[in-house]
């Protein structure tokens, strides 16, 4: 089967038109801010405001089926109480599915083209810190991007200094002056980490290792959108646990967390 952005065409072209649709089934023209549920976060839609419309992801241009539990496949319009329009992305793709960088940050590049000027992106992440928790939310505050791979195709050079912005970071601290922040290093997965890339990671200066947000964070800031990234840590990584992990493991943590981080969330959205 072909997808529309399997082809050449300009990837901003088709996030134009997956705007174009959200816009139209929504009824909401334009949104101001955009919010990306990673596993642990899917309860926060609700508390962020009041839901104007949902619709199923798959009925929007170039966003492809959920792969993964706990990833809910829709895309919500939300008014919150001071106004503002929020996008709500229920569906991330990820780059272990292999289809491609395009489709794993098109829904940030439709997000932009809703108008959304700040993107915030949640995900579900092994901590390298041990003084950090299961269901603890922490922070970003930069990334390594070890998948090798870029959304940005040819000769675009973009600074990605303060990418992860300061100011939404104390945003999120003047509503817990206890989060903690680190630095985010992707990987490809879907295997989760060795002890032995674990430890490279810390080497390098990373703090909590996943599969997903570097490459999208890229995408968002070519896009002109000042990002806030919070990873939930559902374990501790490989090696810093003495015990395995599973995949079991981390959705419960993630669940368990669920209520207290939404909340965290949508106090921190509101306040942006
Ligand atoms: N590594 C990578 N991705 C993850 C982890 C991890 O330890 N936990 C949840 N997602």
């Amino acid at each position: 089967m072909t997808h529309p952005l399997d082809h050449p065409a300009d990837p901003f072209s088709i996030a134009q038109a997956a705007a174009d649709d959200i816009a139209r089934l929504t009824g909401v023209a334009g949104h101001d801010i955009a919010v990306t549920l990673g596993s642990g976060w899917g309860k926060a839609a609700e508390l962020l405001g009041e839901t104007v419309a949902t619709i199923p992801a798959t009925e929007v241009t170039g966003f492809s089926k959920p792969a993964l539990e706990g990833h809910v496949g829709t895309i919500r319009s939300l008014r919150t109480p001071s106004g503002r329009n929020v996008l709500v992305i229920g569906a991330r793709t990820h780059y272990y599915e292999g289809h491609g960088v395009r489709r794993v940050v098109h829904s940030v590049r439709t997000a932009a083209a809703t108008g959304a000027k700040v993107m915030v992106l949640t995900n579900g992440a092994g901590g390298i810190k041990p003084a950090w928790s299961a269901g603890q939310p922490v922070l970003i505050s930069d990334h390594l991007n070890l998948t090798s791979d870029s959304p940005l195709e040819g000769a675009t050079f973009i600074d990605m200094t303060d990418l992860y912005s300061a100011r939404l970071r104390e945003v999120a601290r003047s509503v817990d002056p206890d989060l903690d922040e680190g630095v985010y290093c992707q990987f490809r997965g879907p295997q989760y980490e060795t002890p032995a890339e674990v430890q490279m990671a810390k080497t390098l200066g990373g703090h909590i290792v996943g599969m997903s947000t570097a490459l999208e964070a890229i995408a968002a800031r070519q896009s002109g959108m000042e990002v806030l990234g919070f990873s939930l840590i559902t374990n501790l990584a490989a090696g810093i646990s003495p015990s395995p992990l599973s995949h079991a493991e981390v959705i419960e943590a993630g669940r368990a967390a669920e209520g207290r981080i939404s909340q965290l969330l949508a106090d921190v959205v509101g306040r942006i």
